[in-house]
């Protein structure tokens, strides 16, 4: 990627990293980038660094604008290994004894990645930076992805640096939202919903922080995907709406199955729910990634889980989503399992276990068929689903 210029004197000096397909987990099918942000004033100052291995390309982006040598100051926003790992490639480079601008569990966290002796310098909420015409003002956002994450802004400018914040796991030829416009919406999403849909209270109180404080952003600059120049307020409005937990009349069935059995049911119940005027979207475990699966799940009313039994216990699959899912914290969702079983049939018991932990609203005890469904089990399946049609109904409507 070639460096880009966001503003008069303001750059973006990070990588793309088209190839990767799994960020720690996170199915990221279109890639994503690094952003990095140089910003050139009576003293430079670069905002954030990239994954280790694409350090030497992040110097030379910055070589084309400026000697790296000159930078003054650098900003860490985040720890986290992506803005990170180049860090010590590029403070060797530019100078050790250069001042890294960091929050203080930040300094902590870098610490302990690199133990290394820099020249720290633990900002205060709120403390600025003047680097002559410009001024960045430090605000702490505290699991924002983690508890070191901060924001840096540009008070002049009114450009913001939101590190993992309004992100997307997107490399693409588009630069910025008016580029790609509305389609850039569904990586936001599925970057919220796999990365920071368990901290939507933090969310909600940085919303209200910044309101307060009546900040206005021109530019949002997130570390990963395209820059928001055009209409920054759509990303924040989405982020407000997202950490609501806004459901809409839609119910995800998400299942494995051993001999189609239950997958058969997965999608008598997918018809059951759709005759009720409610979207239904069948699931596979082993054709759909953990990701595309939770960012349908985000603004769904209904979580269906289907698993056979195996071995007395889940299908390995659907207790790996479980647990994905329970890290993740979507809230306020009616749940239901289903499943095929031979001979002992714990599944179904053991899924509503899992969702009571989430403190899903359970429609019942669940559905279970001993081995294949007939037209009769069939039947039953079509007319769960509308019985999960309804309560989705009801739900959404009451809500
Ligand atoms: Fe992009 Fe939390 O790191």
């Amino acid at each position: 990627m070639n460096p880009y210029k966001i503003a008069e004197g303001i750059y973006n000096v990070g990588v793309a990293d088209w190839n990767i397909r799994d960020f720690h987990g996170y199915s990221t099918d279109k890639g994503t980038t690094y952003n990095a942000f140089l910003i050139v004033d009576d003293k430079i100052a670069l905002v954030d660094t990239v994954k280790k291995e694409f350090a030497d390309q992040l110097l030379n982006n910055i070589s084309q604008i400026v000697d790296p040598k000159k930078i003054d100051y650098i900003i860490s926003n985040h720890t986290e290994m992506d803005h990170t790992g180049g860090l010590p490639k590029v403070m060797s480079y530019i100078g050790e004894d250069k001042p890294l601008y960091i929050s203080k569990m930040g300094k902590k966290n870098l610490s302990l990645h690199f133990r290394q002796n820099w020249n720290y310098h633990p900002v205060e909420n709120g403390e600025e930076l003047s680097l002559g015409k410009r001024t960045l003002t430090f605000l702490e956002t505290r699991m924002l992805h983690w508890p070191d994450s901060m924001f840096t802004y540009v008070n002049e400018d009114k450009i913001l640096f939101s590190s993992d914040a309004f992100g997307q796991h997107y490399a693409g030829p588009e630069k910025f939202d008016d580029e790609i416009k509305d389609a850039v919406f569904p990586h936001a999403k599925a970057y919220f919903a796999n990365i920071l849909l368990l901290y939507t209270k933090k969310i909600q109180k940085l919303m209200e922080t910044v309101n307060k404080l009546g900040l206005e952003f021109n530019i949002i600059c997130p570390d990963h995907g395209i820059i928001w120049r055009k209409n920054p307020e759509k990303i924040i409005n989405a982020y407000i709406k997202w950490s609501n937990h806004e459901a809409e009349k839609k119910a995800i069935i998400i299942y494995d199955t051993m001999w189609h059995s239950t997958e058969h049911m997965a999608e008598k119940i997918a018809e059951g729910i759709d005759s009720e005027g409610v979207m239904a979207k069948p699931m596979h475990l082993r054709s759909c990634s953990r990701s595309d699966i939770i960012t349908e799940v985000m603004d769904a009313k209904a979580v269906v889980v289907g698993s056979p039994t195996l071995n007395n216990n889940l299908f390995p699959t659907v207790a790996d989503f479980l647990a994905y899912m329970k890290g993740l914290k979507p809230m306020n969702k009616i749940g239901a399992a289903f499943g095929s079983y031979g001979w002992s049939g714990e599944s179904i018991k053991l899924v509503n276990k899992e969702l009571e932990a989430m403190k899903f609203e359970l429609i019942d005890n669940g559905l279970k068929i001993q081995y294949v469904p007939d037209g009769d089990g069939l039947k039953t399946c079509s007319e769960y689903g509308k019985k999960i049609g309804r309560a989705v109904l009801q739900q959404t409507m009451a809500g």
